[in-house]
């Protein structure tokens, strides 16, 4: 594709995730199906904008100017389409709103909106303006959730029976930033459970009901000076308070019911001491699938009753349907990989790649991203339901969720809504 042909982006938000997707610019522009181009960079931190220019400058020779606001971008640079916003969880509903308002298209990083009310307000604008409105949801992209999905699809574990999600860890350390400690900024058990709530649905389809209680475990945390996931938070740790008194849950326990009948137990827990833990098993009727994590291109363990334990190649024969798209085809060495060995920094640049492409492909065709507003939105829903059950002390429905503040179970994010002036 020409450089002209090319849609014109500003990234918004040009912290530590936002300098990961700069990584994932890169991916895509030096790949053969490059369709986006990088122009302006967006921060409220003038500064932290301009070293990102510099960043894109020194990485990949290209000229990105610096702004501090989405209106000045759009009026200096009136032919940019669309926007990567990569701001921190608790302004996405304030920050993706001025995208849309000047009519740009956006993908944004997960969690859509710090609560199901305020991904609402985006999803409205979105849809008033015709904008493509797709959500940066990466785990599932990883080549191997891809084939996991399809050993599930396919039949290799008969019917799930039963998907186990664990995360323990974090003790009392600061994991990444303040923010992620908070109520109203997006505590981390929106801000990482989210995650877990996409896979779980990515695996299994919709939930029915939920179960769950929440904690709040670790009144004080400390600042290791952790330079987090690539080491892009290296940069910003000294400014941190040495402790926190964090707001916001750090613990989600729940039992669900998928629609299909399956259950899970889902442990997300960032107050763990002793032994972490992290592990993602499906159990099925006639065998079980051993997850080997995210973004680590470890081989799925496939385990059918009878049989030795499955991971090398052969475990593609149970999954027929398996085909990646063709850019992540390229990316990653193959339309059918079931391993495969990068560093993480590169493994996490080619994800983020595919989420750029298929945006630049969503506003060309009109197409709906796969990880749609509406998608998002249930992934926050379903994130927020163990808090609601807790509060009730009774299982919710995920239609019960999906209601807001219209429906019955809207007591915790109501609050958080009342803070954020949005009700
Ligand atoms: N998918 C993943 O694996 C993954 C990993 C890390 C972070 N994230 C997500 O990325 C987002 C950012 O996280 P982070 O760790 O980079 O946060 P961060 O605090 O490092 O960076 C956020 C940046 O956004 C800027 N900002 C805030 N409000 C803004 C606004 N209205 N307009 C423009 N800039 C604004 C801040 O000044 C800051 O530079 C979060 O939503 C987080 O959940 C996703």
């Amino acid at each position: 594709m020409t450089q002209d042909a090319k849609i014109k982006y500003a990234a918004v938000g040009c912290g530590g995730m936002g300098r990961r997707h700069l990584r994932g610019f890169g991916a895509l522009h030096h790949s053969s199906m490059a369709n986006m181009q990088l122009v302006a960079a967006v921060d409220t931190n003038l500064e932290a904008a301009q070293f990102y220019a510099s960043e894109a400058h020194d990485l990949y020779g290209i000229e990105v100017r610096a702004f501090a606001s989405v209106a000045e971008m759009k009026a200096g640079m009136p032919d940019v389409q669309a926007v990567d916003v990569t701001t921190d969880t608790g302004s996405h509903h304030r920050a993706v709103l001025a995208c849309l308002e000047q009519d740009l298209h956006v993908l944004c990083e997960k969690p859509l909106a710090i609560t199901t009310g305020a991904c609402d307000l985006l999803l409205a604008e979105a849809s008033r303006r015709h904008r493509v409105l797709s959500v940066a949801e990466n785990f599932r992209r990883d080549p191997i959730n891809r084939l996991i999905r399809a050993l599930i699809d396919d039949g290799a574990i008969g019917e799930p029976r039963l998907m186990i999600e664990t995360t323990i860890g974090g003790a009392d350390r600061i994991v990444i930033t303040p923010w992620r400690h908070m109520k109203h900024t997006g505590a981390i058990t929106l801000d990482e459970g989210v995650h877990h709530a996409d896979m779980l649905r990515y695996y299994l389809g919709e939930v029915a009901t939920v179960y769950g209680e929440t904690r709040l475990h670790e009144k004080v945390r400390h600042n290791t000076r952790s330079s987090g996931p690539g080491g892009f938070y290296a940069r910003y740790v000294n400014s941190f308070p040495d402790t926190i008194e964090p707001t916001g849950e750090d613990a989600i326990y729940a039992h669900l019911r998928f629609e299909r009948g399956t259950v899970a137990h889902w442990v997300n827990d960032h107050a763990g001491h002793g032994r972490g833990q992290s592990g993602r098993f499906v159990y099925g009727s006639k065998g079980s699938i051993d997850s080997p994590g995210d973004r680590n291109g470890k081989p799925v363990t496939l385990h059918l009753t009878g049989h030795d334990p499955i991971s090398g190649a052969e475990i593609l024969q149970y999954a027929p349907s398996y085909r990646l798209e063709p850019l992540a085809a390229e990316l990653f060495g193959g339309e059918r990989v079931w391993t495969y060995e990068f560093e993480f920094n590169a493994t996490d640049a080619k994800i983020m790649a595919l989420e750029l492409f298929e945006l630049g492909e969503c506003i060309r065709t009109g197409a709906t991203p796969e990880v749609s507003g509406e998608e998002g939105r249930r992934d926050v829903a379903l994130t927020y339901a163990a808090f609601e059950s807790g509060r009730l002390g009774r299982p919710v429905t995920l239609d019960e969720l999906l209601q807001a503040s219209h429906g019955p179970a809207y007591e915790y994010q109501a609050e958080i809504d009342r803070q954020i002036g949005l009700l």
